[in-house]
């Protein structure tokens, strides 16, 4: 079995890259990413030796790159993390979310109808179904809650999603989409909350929170974001959309409060800051599909998680410093500045 793993030197598809080589010791895995400020090679450090793992450095934009490495490579199952991933920057700069989101994604799915392949799955996100409001707790995203979109990077999903299922549905493309909601652990960049706020409390910086820190996100460990894809590509129906998700809701607020409380630190680093434009409230998955057709369920409570999260960024400081001393630094300084 051969696998390409787009965007796999990113945060998730990195997870994924180490996920599979230790739990499929005959399975190839190839990682093909362009390496943006996202991708980061000291991710793939520990699998750079592994025979079975392989490196392309390419962008899914470019077709003829793509079609090169399917055309040598000859993968059974294509897996596409590779995306522009962080709602802010999609705010501040929308046209690169629909060249490598929307654009990049009918590339790889053109690679694999010229080639063939078993199955091209789709890596998606519950931010296509828009938010929930924070008074109807009994709300949830199921797969058939339409689509409906808050931010130029959930639009782009979104479309992206449509475009998948187009070719199945035109071309008979082997596709499968997973929607998941957000996800946490080793390798996660500084930009997202959680790593940001255990990299700022760690120095003693302030904790920029959005709003009122109110908003509400269903947390899930990024190795049950992995064992669920591994799943869908073995055992999922082809044409199918499931939703990962693990009922972790919290709030801003309670997850800050949760980490500096972790590391011993006062709430008082906290500081209130100007909300982001158009602000999801709630996102929270009803993962019933997953679980009744494939017996998925997530094995980390976030109270867990969250510990091992911390740990791991404790134990891995040359990891997140050289991505804070790096172009990161600028991206921080203007970012925050205008908040
Ligand atoms: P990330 O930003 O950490 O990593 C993205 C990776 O894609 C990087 O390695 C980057 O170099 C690569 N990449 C970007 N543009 C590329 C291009 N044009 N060609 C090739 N490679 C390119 O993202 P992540 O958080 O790991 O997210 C991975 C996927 O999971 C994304 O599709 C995202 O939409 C989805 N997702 C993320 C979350 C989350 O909480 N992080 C939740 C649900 C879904
Ligand atoms: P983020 O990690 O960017 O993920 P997403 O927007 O995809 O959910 O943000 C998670 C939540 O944390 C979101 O409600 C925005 C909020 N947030 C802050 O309050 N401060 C910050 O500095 C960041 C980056 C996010």
């Amino acid at each position: 079995m051969k696998i390409i793993v787009t965007g796999g030197a990113g945060f998730i598809g990195g997870n994924f890259v180490h996920y599979m080589l230790n739990k499929y010791k005959a399975y190839d895995i190839i990682c093909l990413d362009a390496l943006t400020y996202a991708g980061n090679m000291e991710t793939l450090a520990p699998v750079q030796n592994n025979p079975k793992f392989k490196f392309y450095k390419a962008d899914i934009t470019d077709r003829l790159a793509v079609y090169e490495i399917f055309e040598k490579e000859k993968p059974d199952i294509i897996v596409n993390f590779a995306a522009e991933s962080h709602v802010d920057r999609s705010i501040d700069n929308p046209g690169i979310f629909l060249q490598t989101n929307i654009i990049g994604t009918g590339v790889l799915m053109d690679a694999c109808r010229k080639y063939g392949i078993t199955r091209y799955h789709q890596v998606s996100t519950d931010e296509v179904y828009g938010d929930l409001p924070l008074d109807r707790p009994d709300l949830f995203f199921t797969e058939t809650t339409p689509l409906h979109t808050s931010s130029p990077y959930s639009a782009s999903k979104a479309s992206a999603d449509l475009l998948v299922q187009a070719y199945h549905r035109t071309y008979k493309l082997p596709v499968t989409i997973s929607r998941c909601s957000n996800n946490y652990g080793p390798y996660h960049f500084p930009e997202k909350l959680i790593p940001l706020m255990i990299i700022n409390a760690l120095a003693d910086k302030e904790l920029p929170v959005y709003g009122k820190g109110e908003n509400v996100r269903d947390w899930l460990y990024v190795e049950d974001h992995c064992s669920a894809i591994d799943l869908i590509i073995h055992e999922g129906k082809v044409g199918e959309v499931y939703n990962i998700g693990g009922h972790n809701e919290k709030t801003n607020l309670e997850v800050v409060k949760i980490i500096l409380k972790e590391l011993g630190k006062s709430e008082d680093l906290i500081k209130y800051v100007t909300d982001r434009p158009g602000h999801d409230m709630r996102y929270a998955i009803d993962p019933t599909k997953i679980h009744h057709e494939l017996g998925w369920l997530p094995a980390t409570k976030f109270e867990d998680g969250i510990k091992k999260t911390i740990k791991w960024y404790l134990d891995n400081k040359e990891w997140w410093q050289h991505i804070i001393n790096g172009e990161y630094k600028d991206y921080y300084a203007k970012h925050y500045s205008k908040k």
